[in-house]
């Protein structure tokens, strides 16, 4: 029987009191809880179970009270309510035990299903590498590291003053145009020196390590730069950069030959020559531009009997720009430009990488497709 249905049993009105007839009572009544608990399935089971026997209303020990102790005559009522006390003790533990297996079985059957093979294979989730354009500023840190370079790294949103004014840039200095800069907006009301910017640069870097620190100094800032530049396949509004600076008692342009050669060596392999190409920047004076000699021809300008295109047939690629501190620069940091001397560098990370890997689209740095990705890991 589902107990969902009506008990087989009924509540007997008794007319024999005597304690045989009692005993058999009471006897009848516990076989059918008893029963009627092994049937219980469920919870929801249970409790119709539950209202069945012990409902206030009309459940079978309010029947019991009525039929058995509320009609016994008066000499039988001790030994009745005895009785009928015992039993509802009796009906009330095994309807509290149906219960309890009730819920230990939910429990075992939760934990069933909850069960994990800790023996099987877990998901794997592919691990990341270094993205190649910050595997190279890695690599190009790490050159300057061992010469014993510290890094220094400075805010990409700067002001017109370290990007511009303290690198003695003039006022109208055509780098500060538009064109070239991203500038925040609604900055108008600030004098020109606060107005903020995205950093074209990394050598703003430079007067913010002079300002705190006193020679000798010897830093690279690595870092992302911004121009206002069309995005094609040799041009990106984002790139990264990293800076050098040495500064210190008798630096010459020599010391600053010498580095560079062995930091392009270190980089592309110690075959490679390095040439020093005049050139302008306003915070150096002279300035250079390095080239290397072509990493695809060997630097003779031709290669597979025609002339090469990496270098144009001439045998040298420009890299990136240098040259010595312009002692302007000085005045700006509290340095005696009549006691030190030094040199600074700015290279393109990307281009850098370019040439490494023979990567012939910029763009395809920052697409994020994982099979161009995928081949520097
Ligand atoms: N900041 C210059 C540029 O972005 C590069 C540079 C750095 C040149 C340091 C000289 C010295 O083009």
């Amino acid at each position: 029987m589902s107990p969902k249905k009506k008990s087989e049993y009924a509540v007997p009105k008794l007319k024999d009191f005597s304690t045989a007839a009692l005993d058999e009572a009471v006897k009848d009544l516990l076989a059918a809880v008893v029963r009627e608990a092994r049937e219980v399935t469920s919870e929801s089971d249970w409790k119709i179970f539950r209202d069945r026997w012990m409902a206030r209303a009309n459940g079978f020990l309010t029947q019991v009270n009525t039929l058995w102790l509320k009609a016994a005559p008066k000499d039988a009522k001790r030994d009745v309510g005895q009785r009928v006390n015992e039993a509802k003790k009796r009906v009330d533990e095994t309807i509290a035990a149906a219960l309890e297996r009730m819920q230990t079985a939910a429990s075992a059957s939760r934990l069933d299903a909850e069960r994990i093979d800790v023996t099987l294979p877990g998901i794997r989730r592919p691990l990341g590498s270094e993205h190649p354009v910050i595997k190279t500023m890695n690599e190009i840190v790490a050159v300057f590291r061992d010469l014993g370079y510290s890094v220094e790294e400075g805010p990409e949103i700067e002001t017109d003053y370290y990007n511009f004014e303290a690198l003695n840039f003039p006022p109208n200095h055509p780098a500060r145009d538009t064109q070239d800069t991203l500038f925040i907006a609604n900055q108008e009301s600030k004098p020109l020196r606060d107005r903020l910017l995205l950093r074209t640069h990394t050598s703003p870097v430079q007067i913010r390590t002079m300002e705190k620190m006193k020679p000798p100094v010897r830093v690279v800032c690595p870092g992302k730069v911004h121009r206002n530049d069309a995005p094609d396949a040799t041009h990106s509004p984002i790139f990264h950069q990293v800076e050098g600076l040495a500064v210190d008692t008798n630096i010459t342009f020599c010391d600053l030959k010498g580095t560079l050669d062995h930091a392009m060596k270190a980089l592309f392999g110690s075959s490679v020559k390095t040439r020093f190409y005049p050139s302008f920047f306003p915070f150096t004076e002279p300035s250079a531009d390095v080239q290397i000699s072509c990493i695809f021809c060997g630097g003779r300008g031709y290669r597979d009997g025609g002339p090469c295109r990496n270098c144009k047939a001439s045998g040298w690629i420009e890299l990136l720009g240098c040259g010595m501190v312009d002692p302007n620069v000085y005045g700006f940091v509290d340095y005696d430009p009549k006691k030190v001397s030094g040199f600074a560098f700015g290279m393109g990370v990307e281009r850098i990488a370019i040439l490494k890997y023979g990567v012939d689209d910029i763009q395809l740095f920052f697409n994020g497709d994982v099979r161009f990705l995928e081949q520097f890991a």
